[in-house]
């Protein structure tokens, strides 16, 4: 379950209180401070400002630079391509799963770490592939796991 800080939205929704016109400014705001935008901060927002939770949902899930899903500090992505599957992605995708307590596609609880599969990242030669906020490690293998996380502590 993801902690999400309400106090902190509502001092946010508190900057732009009385102006017209602030709902994107207001969203990319808690997208920055958050790292997403949790349904609660949608119902504090409409109730406070009077905007319909549609109209929000709206912009939200149009601009590319809002997430309504909980998105971690760190994203991992591991490729499971054919060439690294043969390579043995699925045995890491199962130790990272095991390491970080999430299942592919979900976000640890402590908003550290996401976890996505990808599908070729292009450098099958290098696989099993894991990418860790734009760095690539390749030839990835169980034992390696843990060493890669921690240098996201
Ligand atoms: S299949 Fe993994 S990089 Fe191509």
């Amino acid at each position: 379950m993801v902690k999400i800080d309400l106090k902190r939205v509502d001092e946010i929704i508190g900057r732009y209180k009385g102006e017209e016109g602030v709902l994107i400014q207001l969203l990319l705001d808690i997208q920055n401070e958050l790292n997403w935008i949790p349904r609660e901060a949608i119902t504090q927002i409409s109730e406070r400002l009077r905007i319909p939770k549609s109209h929000i949902y709206r912009i939200a899930s149009f601009y590319k630079a809002m997430s309504l899903n909980p998105v971690g500090r760190h994203t991992i992505q591991i490729c499971l391509g054919t060439a690294c599957q043969v390579r043995g992605a699925p045995k890491i995708l199962d130790r990272m799963e095991e390491s970080l307590r999430i299942k592919e596609g979900e976000t640890t609880s402590d908003m550290r770490f996401s976890l996505r599969r990808v599908n070729c990242l292009g450098c099958c030669a290098m696989g099993p592939v894991v990418v860790v906020d734009g760095n690539y490690y390749g030839k990835v293998t169980s034992a390696m796991v843990e060493d890669i996380l921690e240098k996201y502590e």
